[in-house]
């Protein structure tokens, strides 16, 4: 479910026009819709809503000052893997009280930063780590909560890109070396376990691996209760979205199955969703610069390309396209006399560059504007200078009015900050 509608044959982002947001603010831009936002935010509480539960939206999906500031003001709380991160939902007023830090590489200035702010725990990846956030808490006098990162090596059937719950990825402790961790914390006192975490993967549209992380995780939150008041199981993010057809269950399906275990194991279960909250909740809009034929293909070739969007390059993701403008219905066949197939890529100068490849679109001339769907999670937050291409615009549209939420970059701010080392 999203608010992105052709009405009149055109694109609309709520009660706004498309083609009015981008003949003000120029192209290539993002368009959010805040009740998009809105929307799959509740469902998710909703869905979880006979359990306590904190949600900490996952920063790393989108992380605009503006859409975290409607989260916050949603109830959310956030999940950093950076002390940017933190920053950004410090400087929107967040409580560091909601705020979780994973990453499996937190140097020491990121530590003692979220220790000062007080947040409410580290989602801690290694032993080495544990024992480095346990150095750092006795040197600042203070005690830090930690959950484990678990790693409990189930396959989310997903891209390997994103997959982070098996024993080949970097993330997360195994269960056998989390217990002995555990045997071991009492020797630091700097410590405070609170509970348990795992993050799968993302986009993962099919129950099962869910639930079987979880039932993992329970297991061990029960063992560990008999020698620790643990209070938390974070189950991490993942839900997947709609990208081409309905491919995603939706979040009240993996409620129906995690909402019971929890009840039974009497913990706060905390959520980081990124990707179901924003995903479908923004699109990408380029302008057609040319198109041309080279041996048997056709490219629509835009001004937005794999610096803006990288997903299409780097997961072979598919994304909807269609024109902004037009008279066949989004996904309907065309007549072939009015149908091209195409590569739609950018101007970067790469072969890599594109943002879909071999797709039947209605006909598009020069300056006809496309609109790349489900572009609102890793999409700008993904987003490059190469080839020196400023970072797009990016807006938020709330019913019939929309505002710059990011202006354009200019080439002057790009380099910036090498200016002073000419002198
Ligand atoms: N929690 C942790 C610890 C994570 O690593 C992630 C995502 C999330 C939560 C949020 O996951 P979500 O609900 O959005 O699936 N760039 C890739 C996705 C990378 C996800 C990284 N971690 C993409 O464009 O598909």
């Amino acid at each position: 479910m999203d608010y992105f509608n052709y009405k009149n044959n055109e694109l609309y982002c709520e009660d706004v026009p498309v083609s009015a947001i981008a003949a003000e603010a120029g192209t290539p831009l993002f368009i959010y819709s805040k009740h998009t936002i809105t929307e799959h935010f509740n469902q998710i509480k909703s869905a979880f809503g006979e359990i306590p539960l904190l949600i900490c939206y996952s920063i790393k999906a989108n992380g605009n000052l503006s859409i975290l500031k409607v989260l916050k003001e949603l109830g959310s709380g956030f999940d950093a893997v950076s002390i940017g991160e933190i920053k950004r939902a410090l400087a929107i007023g967040a409580d560091p009280r909601k705020i979780v830090f994973a990453g499996v590489g937190k140097s020491n200035e990121e530590i003692a930063f979220a220790l000062d702010a007080g947040i409410l725990m580290f989602n801690v990846e290694s032993e080495a780590e544990v024992e480095n956030i346990n150095r750092i808490a006795l040197q600042k006098g203070t005690v830090a909560r930690i959950a484990l990162r678990i790693n409990p090596d189930v396959d989310p059937r997903t891209h390997k890109y994103i997959t982070t719950g098996t024993r080949e990825n970097k993330f997360g402790i195994d269960i056998q070396r989390a217990e002995d961790l555990i045997a071991r914390l009492p020797e630091m006192p700097g410590l405070e376990l609170k509970g348990l975490h795992c993050h799968i993967g993302s986009q993962i549209t099919t129950v099962e691996p869910y639930e079987s992380a979880a039932h993992k995780l329970i297991e061990l939150y029960a063992k560990c209760q008999q020698s620790y008041p643990l209070e938390f199981l974070n189950l991490g993010g993942g839900f997947g979205i709609f990208y081409k057809e309905y491919e995603a269950r939706p979040v009240s399906d993996f409620a129906a199955k995690i909402v019971p275990l929890i009840k039974a194991s009497h913990c706060k279960l905390i959520l980081e969703p990124g990707r179901y909250i924003v995903g479908n909740a923004g699109v990408f809009i380029t302008q057609t610069q040319y198109t041309k034929r080279s041996g048997a293909h056709t490219f629509v070739i835009c001004d937005g390309g794999m610096n803006d969007l990288i997903r299409p390059s780097l997961y072979q993701a598919y994304h909807r396209i269609w024109p902004v403008k037009s008279e066949i219905a989004l996904g309907h066949a065309i007549a072939p006399e009015k149908r091209i197939k195409a590569d739609v890529v950018g101007p970067i100068c790469e072969s890599g560059d594109f943002l879909g490849k071999e797709r039947e679109l209605p006909a598009v001339e020069r300056g006809d504007l496309l609109a790349v769907f489900s572009a609102g999670a890793y999409g700008f937050s993904m987003s490059s200078n190469y080839n020196c291409r400023p970072r797009s615009v990016e807006i938020l549209v709330d019913g019939d009015k929309w505002k710059l939420i990011r202006k354009r970059e200019t080439c002057e701010s790009i380099f910036a900050n090498e200016i002073d080392l000419l002198k």
